[in-house]
C-alpha cells in the first residue's frame, strides 16, 4: 500500500507545461501540481490529468491502463472517469479529482482541479420503487445504498444487517488487520456518519425472518416488517462450522465479521501456537498473518496440495513452499479428530498443541431466506442477467447470487469481494429500471506473506494450467493461464499487474464479440425506443432501398420503428 502523504513528488511540474510530443498515445506520465502528485494521460488528441493514486488502497494510478476514457487501477480493478473522476467500478467507492489540461505552442499545462460532477437530477417518477429494502450490510448491500444515491434515487433506502457492525472491509480483515499492520479505523468501508448523511436507514442487529412476496414485506425476528417496492437479498455466506468434539471451545475462531476478527486479534495478542484448519484463501490469509505476529502457526487440511482445485497443482505446491520458508507446518491428507484446550488431535492420531484454533473450511451462501420467499434456488439464488430473481422486483448480488457467465456460457457464483460490490452496484441500476447486464469478468485477489496474486476471468474446472515466467523461491513473476477445451478461461498474475488488466480488457472484447445482435436484443424486449429515435428511423426507412432491404431482414423491427411511440433507447 503507498502511502500518499509520505511519497516524494516524482516527476515534472505538470504546470509549468510538458511537451505534448514526450506522452505517446495510451501512456501516463506522473508528475505533480501545486504539490500534489498527478497523472498526465493521452488518449488521441485529448489530454487528461487526475489525482496519482487510487481512492481504494492508493495504487499509482500510473502504473494502470487507460481504456477508452477511464483509467484502470492496477491492484485490484477499479476503473475511474478520466473525464469527471467518477469510480465508475468497485472497489473504489470514491472518485478521484481530475483538473484542467491546456494545449499550447506544442505543451500541455495542468491546471486547478475540476469541480466533482453534479449528482444527477433526482429520480423520482411515477414507475420508481419509492421504498427499497437492501437485506445484507456487506460488499453487495453496501455498493447498491451507495449506488442508489449516486444515480440520484431520492426515495427511501433501508439497509438491513444482521452484522453488529456497519459495512466493514472483509478483505482486510484475515491480511492487514489480523497481522497488525493497519489499524482498526480502516476496517469500516465508511465512516460513522456516512449513512444518516446519504440517508440510508442502516439497521444493525436486524436479521430478516421472512419475506412475505405478496405483500411485499421483510419481516425481522423481532416482529417489525419494513414494506418496499424493490428488494435487494445480498445476504453474503456463512462459514462452514467444524463439527468435532471441542469445537464449541472459546479458543476456536471463525472470521467473516467484524467482530470475529476484533475477536481474533484480541486472541491473538496473547497466543503462542495456533492451528490453523483449511488450507484455502481464508485459512491460508490468517495462517501469514499469525506467522507475522510471530505466532507458531500449523495448518491441518484434507487436501493434498493447498488451493489446487482453485490455482492448480505448481501453485499450490508453490503456496505450499512459501509458507513453509515462513515457518507454517502443514498436516495434509488429514483432518481434525477433536479440539481439547490445550490442542487438536488429528485423525491420525498425531497432536498439535495449540491455544488459538482458527477454522477456515470454506463458506456456505446464506440462502435460507431466499428458500423461504420461494426464489429459484440452485447452489445459490438464481438470477438473470440483470441480476433479477424468480419473483420480479426482487434482486440478488454477491455471494449468494447464480448469475448467467458470458464468458463461459454456464450460471456461476463466485465468492469475491469485487464482484460482490459490482452486482450490487449493478442491481442498483436495474432497481431503479436500467435494464443494464451484469458483464464483469470475474476478479479476486490473494497476499500471503510477500507474495501476491490477482485472478481474473472464472474456471471452475479447467484441463490445463499453464504457467509462462518463473514462480519459485528465488523468483515469483509469472502468468497463469486456466483453460478447459482449448477456451482460455482465467488468467493469474504474480507481479504482472498491467497482464492482469490486458487480460480483463481481452475478456471484455471476447463478450462483446459475441454480443447478441441489436434485432435480437429487441426480440428480448432488451432495446426500446424513444419518440424522437423514433421518428428519425421512420425517415430513414422512408428511402426505398433500406425499406426494401428492411423489409427482407427486419420486418418486425421496422414495423416497430414505425409505430413505437414510447420507451429509452438503451
Ligand atoms: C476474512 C475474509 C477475507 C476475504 N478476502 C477476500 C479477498 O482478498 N478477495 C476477495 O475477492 N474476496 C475476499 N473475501 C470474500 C468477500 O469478502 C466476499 O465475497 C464478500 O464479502 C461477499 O459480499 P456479500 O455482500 O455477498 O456478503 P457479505 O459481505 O458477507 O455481507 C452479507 C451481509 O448480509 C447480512 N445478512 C445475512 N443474513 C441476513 C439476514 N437474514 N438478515 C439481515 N442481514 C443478513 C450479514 O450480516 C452481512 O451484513 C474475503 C472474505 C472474508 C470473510
Ligand atoms: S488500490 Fe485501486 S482498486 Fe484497490
Amino acid at each position: 500500500m503507498t502511502d500518499i502523504a509520505t511519497t516524494t513528488l516524482a516527476g515534472p511540474d505538470l504546470a509549468m507545461g510538458v511537451p505534448i510530443s514526450e506522452i505517446g498515445d495510451g501512456a501516463m506520465l506522473l508528475g505533480h501540481v501545486s504539490g500534489e502528485p498527478v497523472v498526465l494521460a493521452r488518449r488521441g488528441h485529448e489530454l487528461f490529468a487526475f489525482d496519482a493514486f487510487c481512492t481504494h488502497y492508493g495504487a499509482p494510478l500510473v502504473d494502470g491502463l487507460l481504456v477508452e476514457d477511464t483509467v484502470r487501477c492496477p491492484w485490484h480493478h477499479a476503473c475511474f472517469s478520466m473525464r469527471t473522476g467518477e469510480a465508475i467500478r468497485a472497489p473504489a467507492l470514491d472518485p478521484i479529482a481530475c483538473r484542467r489540461v491546456e494545449q499550447r505552442d506544442g505543451n500541455a499545462y495542468v491546471g486547478e482541479k475540476l469541480a466533482l460532477p453534479a449528482p444527477p437530477r433526482s429520480s423520482t417518477s411515477a414507475s420508481m420503487p419509492q421504498s427499497i429494502v437492501i437485506v445484507g450490510g456487506g460488499a453487495a448491500g453496501n455498493a447498491a445504498a451507495e449506488m442508489l444515491r449516486r444515480e440520484g434515487y431520492t426515495g427511501r433506502i433501508t439497509m438491513l444487517s444482521a452484522d453488529q457492525s456497519p459495512p466493514c472491509d472483509r478483505p482486510n480483515l484475515s491480511k492487514g488487520y489480523l497481522a497488525g499492520m493497519s489499524p482498526a479505523e480502516s476496517n469500516p468501508l465508511r465512516p460513522p456518519d456516512f449513512y444518516k448523511e446519504q440517508r440510508i436507514e442502516l439497521k444493525l442487529n436486524a436479521r430478516v425472518a421472512s419475506i412475505d412476496t405478496t405483500k411485499r414485506q421483510a419481516r425481522l425476528a423481532d416482529g417489525t416488517s419494513h414494506g418496499y417496492d424493490a428488494l435487494l437479498l445480498a445476504t453474503g455466506a456463512e462459514p462452514v462450522r467444524l463439527d468435532v468434539p471441542g469445537s464449541g471451545l472459546p479458543h476456536v475462531h471463525y472470521l467473516r465479521t467484524l467482530a470475529d476478527g476484533d475477536a481474533l486479534v484480541a486472541k491473538a495478542l496473547t497466543s503462542q501456537r495456533a492451528v490453523v484448519v483449511g488450507a484455502s484463501f481464508i485459512g491460508l490469509e490468517v495462517a501469514s498473518s499469525l506467522r507475522a505476529r510471530n505466532i507458531a502457526v500449523d495448518v491441518v487440511a484434507p487436501d493434498d496440495v493447498p488451493m489446487e482445485r482453485i490455482l492448480g497443482t505448481e501453485v499450490g505446491k508453490f503456496v505450499r513452499a512459501l509458507h513453509e520458508r515462513h515457518g507454517v507446518t502443514f498436516h495434509l491428507g488429514t483432518t481434525v479428530a477433536s479440539i481439547d484446550e490445550r490442542g487438536v488431535t488429528l485423525k491420525t492420531g498425531e497432536r498439535v498443541a495449540a491455544d488459538l484454533v482458527v477454522v477456515g473450511i470454506g463458506v456456505r451462501p446464506a440462502l435460507s431466506l431466499a428458500e423461504q420467499a420461494g426464489l429459484a434456488i440452485d447452489r445459490g439464488v438464481i438470477v438473470d442477467e440483470y441480476l433479477e430473481t424468480s419473483s420480479p422486483g426482487i434482486f440478488a448480488a454477491g455471494d449468494i447470487a447464480r448469475w448467467p457467465d458470458r464468458l463461459t456460457g454456464e450460471r456461476i457464483r463466485v465468492e469475491h469481494w469485487v464482484v460482490a460490490e459490482r452486482q450490487g452496484q449493478t442491481a442498483a441500476r436495474n432497481i431503479l429500471g436500467r435494464r443494464e447486464r451484469f458483464e464483469a469478468i470475474p476478479f479476486f485477489w490473494t497476499e500471503q506473506h510477500d507474495f501476491s496474486l490477482a485472478y481474473v476471468g472464472h474456471a471452475e474446472r479447467f484441463d490445463k494450467a499453464e504457467i509462462e515466467g518463473q514462480l519459485d523461491a528465488e523468483k515469483h513473476e509469472c502468468t497463469i493461464t486456466y483453460s478447459r477445451g482449448g477456451k482460455k478461461l482465467a488468467v493469474a498474475l504474480v507481479r504482472r499487474d498491467l497482464e492482469g488488466l490486458v487480460a480483463e480488457v481481452e475478456f471484455e472484447r471476447a463478450i462483446r464479440a459475441e454480443q447478441p445482435t441489436i434485432v435480437t436484443r429487441w426480440r428480448r424486449g432488451e432495446i426500446r425506443l424513444t419518440r424522437t429515435w423514433s421518428r428519425t428511423c421512420a425517415r430513414f426507412t422512408d428511402r426505398w432501398p433500406v425499406r426494401f432491404w428492411l423489409s427482407i431482414s427486419l420486418k418486425r423491427c421496422a414495423s416497430f420503428v414505425k409505430s413505437s411511440s414510447a420507451g429509452a433507447l438503451e
